[in-house]
């Protein structure tokens, strides 16, 4: 896979990562919530409805801003832990959730999905929304979220996919590659943060690809389920 880096600098793609939401964590949810026309936490809810084992602790990978960790408070009774790299998110995060008194549900802590400060088969469920495209080693990091699922524990992971037909690849295209970093540009004031993420969704093993990659991590009965014409794709796997 050709490493997609937000900076293209020295740094290892992980630091860039870091810099890269520390950067933009203040207008992270407005963006994310304006750029995908108020339909991100739909996808989040779709994905929460499939964990269906009744899971009593929930890790969500990646959780930036805590909003896949909100929504699995609101549809599910278990407890949550959410993990991230980026203390600026993480942040934002820790204020939403205080806002919301939801503090005895969730809990928030920095650490790197590629190497998870939890014991083997701590949780019965994960969510890792938007966040496993923009891993270092996405094996090793597939790897741990296996490590510390529970045996039967189901894991959904949301990441933005390209659409493959015309006229929507085409429209998709012009919106995502042009569009959409101008805008993320304007109001983040990052200029590589939203011209980054269309190149790496671009870059990642979506699809078929992703499900081998999750084969490999050791997942099994591994499902592939396109939402709002695939321009996301939820993954669904069981340990
Ligand atoms: C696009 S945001 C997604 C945030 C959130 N899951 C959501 O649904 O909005 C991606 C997040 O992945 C985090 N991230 C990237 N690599 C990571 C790693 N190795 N370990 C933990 N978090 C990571 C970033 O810091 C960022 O907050």
């Amino acid at each position: 896979m050709t490493e997609v880096t937000p900076y293209n600098n020295t740094e290892s793609k992980k630091e860039q990562i870091t810099k890269m939401f520390n950067n933009i964590a203040e207008s992270y949810d407005f963006l994310n919530h304006s750029l995908s026309f108020g339909l991100d936490n739909l996808w989040r809810k779709i994905a929460i409805k499939k964990l269906i084992n009744k899971p009593a602790k929930i890790l969500d990978i990646a959780t930036g801003t805590g909003d896949f960790a909100i929504i699995a408070a609101k549809y599910t009774t278990a407890q949550i832990t959410g993990i991230d790299i980026s203390k600026g998110m993480l942040d934002v995060g820790n204020k939403k959730i205080y806002n919301k008194k939801l503090e005895d549900r969730i809990t928030l802590q920095q650490a790197d999905s590629e190497n998870l400060p939890f014991k083997d088969n701590s949780f019965e469920a994960m969510t890792a929304g938007f966040g496993v495209r923009n891993f270092e080693n996405l094996q090793k990091g597939l790897k741990e979220m296996h490590r510390v699922l529970s045996n039967n524990g189901m894991v959904a992971i949301l990441e933005p996919s390209t659409p493959k037909y015309f006229p929507l690849k085409q429209l998709y295209k012009l919106y995502f590659h042009y569009l959409l970093p101008k805008i993320g540009y304007f109001i983040s004031k990052d200029k590589n943060a939203y011209k980054y993420l269309p190149d790496s969704v671009d870059a990642f093993p979506s699809g078929d690809k992703f499900i081998t990659e999750l084969k490999n991590a050791g997942f099994k009965k591994c499902k592939h389920i396109p939402l709002t014409l695939g321009i996301v794709s939820l993954y669904i796997a069981i340990k």
